[in-house]
């Protein structure tokens, strides 16, 4: 069977509004592309972006609070308004460079889901703590922090070892997770889950990001218990993103 899988694109704080503009007007996705095509955009281009048909709009982060006087937030219901399917939550950026705990990206994903908003739930562990072999238990005890409160039957969890992602690596290419690497955490990340709920581990989708391109997507989203990819540096090219949409369609 055929996996139905997620191309997510993670534009971070890139694109103007005619930059966004002039990138979906070239954008083809496939008719017959199964899964879920996304692309997560700053605020200010939300609103204006005319995807093409089965390209769903994605919230780069929310804030942990219903509304009121959280200067520089945007709520979930905002997010509701601009046509959010899904949001990201616990992206690495924003847990190392605005000291985002577990608890806070728990928060948010509980008023994203109050809102019919899926969260994508980022997790994943720093070069340092795979140095000191303590990968399972950030990864165990990021997962069980960022879940309280959230109904786990309706979430997408990114697994994005810290290391691998481009924003975070000294020489491009010097450290991608291998294919192995890969699999080992995404085995380990639906073990945790099953934990929190019997049975969500074998549902709930688990997408892989960091440093994904159009030539290694095919070969990570080929691996069992992968469902997709979250991509960042990639899905600014229009050429690298359509092809990686391209290959989600033959695996
Ligand atoms: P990258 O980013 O593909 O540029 O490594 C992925 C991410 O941060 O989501």
């Amino acid at each position: 069977m055929k996996k139905r899988l997620f191309v997510i694109g993670n534009w971070k704080m890139n694109m103007t509004r005619a930059q966004a503009k002039a990138f979906l007007r070239k954008l083809k996705v496939p008719q017959s592309a199964r899964g879920t095509v996304g692309i997560a955009a700053s605020h200010t281009l939300l609103p204006d972006m005319k995807f093409p048909r089965g390209v769903v709009a994605c919230g780069q982060d929310v804030s942990a609070y219903e509304s009121g006087p959280y200067t520089g937030d945007v709520s979930a219901k905002q997010l509701k308004d601009v046509k959010v399917q899904y949001c990201l939550v616990g992206h690495s950026e924003r847990r190392l460079f605005h000291r985002e705990s577990s608890e806070v990206v728990a928060r948010k994903a509980v008023q994203l889901q109050q809102q019919g908003i899926i969260p994508i739930i980022c997790v994943g562990e720093t070069a340092q703590d795979r140095k000191q072999g303590k990968t399972k238990k950030v990864l165990a005890q990021q997962l069980k922090q960022s879940l309280q409160g959230v109904n786990v039957g309706s979430c997408v969890i990114a697994y994005e070892p810290v290391w691998a992602i481009s924003t975070f690596q000294k020489t491009r290419h010097t450290q991608t997770a291998t294919l192995k690497d890969i699999q080992e955490a995404h085995t380990y990340i639906r073990q945790v889950m099953n934990r929190q709920k019997v049975g969500v581990g074998k549902k709930v989708p688990v997408l892989y990001g960091g440093s994904v391109t159009a030539r290694t997507s095919a070969d990570i989203m080929a691996l069992s218990g992968v469902d997709g990819v979250l991509v960042g540096g990639a899905s600014l090219v229009v050429s690298s993103f359509t092809d990686i949409i391209n290959n989600a369609l033959h695996v």
